[in-house]
């Protein structure tokens, strides 16, 4: 399990501190799936469940695509791309592509409407073989289906009718227009279950898939994740997801309406943007919310460290560390010492990086940041299925606390439905 330290928020709580009797109830709401959007708790068992049914079919498929594919297009959007894409960039490399591998360049596209964006990784695909998993909950999301028009039509032209052969649709197991073009068009299908929402599903297919098809060990991620799961379901204060929610909650209640999510690893990138994702989507809703936003340290503190120093006093930082990064890289000794470094000479960068975030925290807290520290052992298929389970069992006890919906999102609905309409008004009518 991942380990939450407070002592850096203790300070910031009130007299009493969080309210873990009501994380107790909404622990419970949660297991007993009696609360709103009950019938989307699935996650809370989906990695046994997919141990047990579809891992194998999973493994197969990756290994046909590593076999038949030089590149994997990989599209989707929101919870249908960003767990799978948090996975490679933290588990591979945030620069997968460019690095020595023996497994396919991925590229993740369907998550917006950028022509230059397309284009550029039509250019980078060339003339290599290719496949495509195209992913949709619903089946009908605007940006991945317009991108897989494009893309569909660049393999049927390079393949012909064996095109279908590599065409992978992960979708809802019986309906949708993206499940019906699968059925006919006689595409391999992966199911993202009914009970399961698209930002609760990156330990379903949709994000076990491609994490494969790029050499991650999910067998291991599923294991770690069925006993993280089972682990997180203590009902005490010792349940690190208690803790993070219980002082989430208290925290906004007490007007810090902003959660900084801060990593000193690049590779957390994604990660953060998933975490976004999972936090924004579940609890800003009926008016209320905590922001959920990303800092890369160091580089962010260059940037947006004045802010978080000396700005506004609604933020909250969370700050998220690997005790080990499974790499290591020794500061050199130089003759004559003219940039006066030779004293860190001999130390490894991780060693220094942990000073220095020693150093952050304690200046933020003085500047009346409170800090919570979330830390993970490795930087390893088990630190992801920790990290992943822990946010997710966190959102929902934190979503509950505040009184809102963790699974649903009507406020998405706004822009789509403005958007279509627009969308067929100018079709009918001519663009304006
Ligand atoms: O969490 C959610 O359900 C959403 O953010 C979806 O993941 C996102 O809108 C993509 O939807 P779909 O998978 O239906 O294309």
């Amino acid at each position: 399990m991942v380990k939450v330290d407070l002592s850096g928020a203790q300070d910031f709580f009130e007299t009493f501190g969080p309210d873990y009797s009501k994380i107790s109830d909404a622990h419970r709401t949660l297991f007993d799936r009696i609360g709103e959007g009950a019938e989307f708790t699935g996650w809370l068992d989906l990695p046994g469940r997919v141990l047990q049914t579809e891992l194998k079919s999973i493994l197969a498929c990756a290994s046909k695509i590593r076999s038949n594919s030089k590149v994997l297009v990989v599209i989707g959007i929101g919870g249908s791309y960003l767990g799978a894409r948090a996975a490679i960039e933290l588990l591979r490399s945030p620069n997968y592509n460019l690095i020595q591998k023996d497994t396919p360049d991925i590229f993740f596209v369907g998550n917006g409407l950028s022509a230059s964006a397309i284009n550029e990784t039509i250019e980078m695909i060339g003339d290599r073989d290719f496949s495509i998993n195209v992913i949709s909950k619903s089946g009908g999301t605007l940006e991945p289906a317009l991108a897989f028009r494009v893309f569909k039509n660049l393999l049927e032209k390079k393949y012909g009718s064996a095109a279908k052969k590599r065409i992978i649709a992960t979708t809802d197991e019986n309906r949708g227009i993206l499940y019906d073009m699968a059925a006919a068009e006689g595409w391999e299908r992966f199911v993202i279950p009914d009970d399961v929402g698209g930002r609760y599903s990156v330990l379903s297919a949709v994000g076990l898939l491609p994490m494969a098809v790029a050499g991650i060990d999910i067998e291991r991620v599923l294991q770690c994740a069925v006993s993280e799961m089972h682990d997180l379901d203590l009902r005490s204060v010792e349940n690190p997801a208690w803790l993070y929610a219980g002082a989430r909650q208290h925290l906004y209640v007490n007007g810090r309406s902003i959660e900084i999510l801060a990593s000193y690893e690049p590779s957390f990138r994604y990660m953060a943007e998933w975490w976004k994702q999972l936090f924004g989507e579940s609890e800003g809703k009926n008016g209320i919310g905590i922001f959920p936003a990303y800092v890369e340290y160091s580089a962010d503190l260059h940037s947006m460290g004045q802010f978080i120093q000396d700005g506004p006093r609604r933020l909250i930082e969370t700050v998220v560390s690997f005790e080990s990064t499974g790499q290591n890289l020794k500061i050199p000794f130089v003759l004559g010492d003219r940039d006066k470094l030779n004293y860190l000479a001999g130390r490894d960068f991780g060693d220094v990086s942990r000073t220095v975030a020693k150093a952050v925290a304690a200046a933020h807290i003085k500047g009346e940041v409170p800090n919570i520290s979330i830390t993970v052992p490795e930087k390893n298929e088990e630190g992801f299925a920790s990290l992943v389970c822990f946010f997710e069992m966190s959102c929902a006890l934190s979503a509950y606390v505040s009184g809102v919906n963790p699974f649903d999102q009507p406020g998405v609905e706004a822009y789509k439905s403005n958007m279509f309409r627009l969308l067929e008004q100018e079709q009918t009518f001519g663009i304006s």
